[in-house]
């Protein structure tokens, strides 16, 4: 780990590590893997939980007087302009399907503001990481996004609903105009933190999707900043973290995306 990066990011990097272990174990025995119903389609299983667990305990124990939220168990209730946000296993769907795209992502934020992100994707053992003002990384190596500036030759990741309706007009429209505009690819991944890693890392030039919660999108967005990427919802406001609609992409192609998106949206 890079030296010049502060101690929550080292103590993140350690807590992701750790959930890493936890969610492999699990992932290498999967027929006795225990799975609970959260609502349609939203399931969360001992990997989940345990990693979270040890997350949790992890980053309490190195910072008590932060804010924690976290998905599986919710939020500490401590009142402090830090809080922590922690996804224990993104893409627990492909997860359980014995997918091999998830991650742990855990954002730090001050204020309201994204200062710190990691995203550990324990199959591939690739871990991203960014501190505001100080770079991104991706297993110690510098990472930017892709310079791609066209939407002819970009290449795509999105989301699609599939617990609860919303939104779905909306995302039929976005995904019919970038198909109409004949760009390069589009993808559905299945972990969304992961899809902003691989914004960040050049691998995809965009992501879209709608009605995240900050637990997937802290960590991801300030790696994509970090990586000289934009950030915004789909209307260009930087209100993404609140609104959980988010759009991150190449700095050479952000623009033309939301000029074409946005009016899907009126
Ligand atoms: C989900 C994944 C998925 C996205 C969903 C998220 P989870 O997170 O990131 O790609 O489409 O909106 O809720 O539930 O697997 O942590
Ligand atoms: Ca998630
Ligand atoms: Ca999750």
């Amino acid at each position: 780990m890079n030296n010049n990066y502060s101690p929550q990011l080292n103590i993140a990097v350690n807590a992701a590590l750790l959930a890493g272990k936890i969610i492999m174990r699990f992932y290498s025995r999967l027929e006795n893997l225990k799975i609970m119903s959260k609502g349609h389609n939203d399931y969360v299983s001992e990997a989940d939980q345990e990693a979270e667990k040890i997350i949790t305990e992890t980053l309490m124990k190195a910072y008590p007087q932060y804010k924690i939220t976290a998905e599986e168990s919710g939020s500490n209730n401590i009142k402090s302009e830090y809080e922590w946000f922690v996804d224990p296993l993104d893409g627990t769907t492909n997860f359980i399907h014995g997918i091999p795209q998830f991650a742990v992502s855990i954002g730090l934020c001050k204020e309201g503001v994204p200062i710190l992100g990691v995203i550990y994707d324990p199959f591939k053992n690739e871990l991203f990481c960014a501190e505001k003002g100080k770079g991104a990384l991706m297993n110690d190596k510098k990472i930017r996004v892709a310079k791609c500036s066209s939407i002819k030759s970009a290449i795509f990741g999105m989301g699609i609903p599939y617990r609860k309706k919303d939104h779905s007009g909306a995302y039929i429209e976005t995904l019919r105009t970038l198909m109409e505009a004949r760009c390069g690819s589009i993808r559905r991944l299945g972990a969304a933190a992961l899809d902003m890693a691989y914004v960040a890392s050049g691998r995809l030039d965009g992501f879209w999707e709608f009605n995240l919660k900050p637990w997937d999108i802290a960590a991801g967005s300030i790696i994509v900043l970090e990586s000289g990427g934009h950030v915004s919802d789909l209307n260009n406001s930087e209100n993404y973290l609140q609104s959980g609609n988010i759009l991150a992409a190449n700095i050479n192609l952000h623009q033309d995306v939301v000029d074409k998106l946005s009016q899907d949206l009126t």
